[in-house]
């Protein structure tokens, strides 16, 4: 299990293939688990890292809201430890808000932005409204009733029961305290479209066709942003196409990648 330790606390990652070093970010509330089919067959070319974010997963916790800019700034920690100075970054949905953050944080250090069912919006006050009372619920609560609230809407009605399942089971093993600090931490991060505006590298945006919490409409006002972005929509896929649907999401990044 390989670990780094950053300020006295194991962050736990996940790494296979060789290559160019391609960083993927988990969303919320998952763990480095939700890119099980990119990691049993990583791309080819390329060096695929995938960590837990702080209490989820494998990773040990860390106390108080984890914002945005700490996960990438325990992202980029994570490049340090391996030696990488610059990466492919990142992220699925939550993951992409990290990855935006790193590129706020460090830019030098992203070789290409891959931005996965994701936004660069902040949350409007009712938006933070509903984070502080996921986070209160799943203190109360535990995870359980969230994931069966996620459920419908991170799939779409295609997904493959074991999928399904899957997802499920991953939901309702993470921390209620990582969940709840990672809710908080969404509500507080900051409008995304300044520093995707400057970023001068390739970008990704990648979007399945049906995803109803982040929709197409969404994917192609972020793609509108970055400079050299291009838009691969995922046909049949909701939320989380690189799960929903891995082979047609390889296609999607794949030319992409190899061109890097
Ligand atoms: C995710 O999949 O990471 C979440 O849907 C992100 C969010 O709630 O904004």
């Amino acid at each position: 299990m390989p670990t780094v330790t950053i300020s006295g606390r194991a962050l736990h990652y996940e790494e296979r293939g060789s290559g160019t070093p391609l960083l993927l970010l988990h969303g919320f509330p998952f763990s480095a688990e939700s890119y099980w089919p990119q990691l049993d067959a990583p791309p080819k070319g390329v060096r695929l890292i995938v960590p837990d974010h702080r209490g989820f997963g494998q990773s040990a916790p860390v106390p108080g809201v984890s914002t945005m800019e700490a996960l990438a700034d325990d992202a980029l920690a994570l490049l340090d430890a391996l030696a990488i100075p610059q990466a492919v970054v990142g992220g699925v949905s939550m993951g992409g808000y990290v990855a935006i953050a790193l590129t706020r944080r460090d830019p030098g250090r992203v070789k290409a932005l891959l931005l996965i069912d994701t936004q660069a919006s902040a949350d409007d006050e009712a938006g933070k409204a509903r984070r502080e009372q996921v986070a209160k619920d799943v203190e109360a609560n535990g995870v359980g009733p969230l994931a069966e609230s996620m459920l419908p809407k991170l799939l779409s009605p295609n997904t493959a029961p074991e999928v399904k399942a899957r997802v499920d089971a991953m939901m309702r093993r993470q921390s209620p305290q990582a969940v709840a600090a990672a809710s908080r931490g969404m509500a507080t991060r900051t409008d995304g479209k300044d520093i995707l505006s400057r970023f001068g590298g390739p970008c990704l945006v990648v979007v399945g066709e049906l995803d109803v919490i982040t929709p197409v409409e969404k994917a192609k006002a972020l793609a509108g942003i970055v400079p050299q972005a291009q838009l691969a929509i995922v046909p049949g896929a909701g939320h989380l196409p690189n799960l929903e649907a891995p082979r047609a999401f390889e296609k999607a990044t794949g030319a992409f990648l190899s061109a890097l």
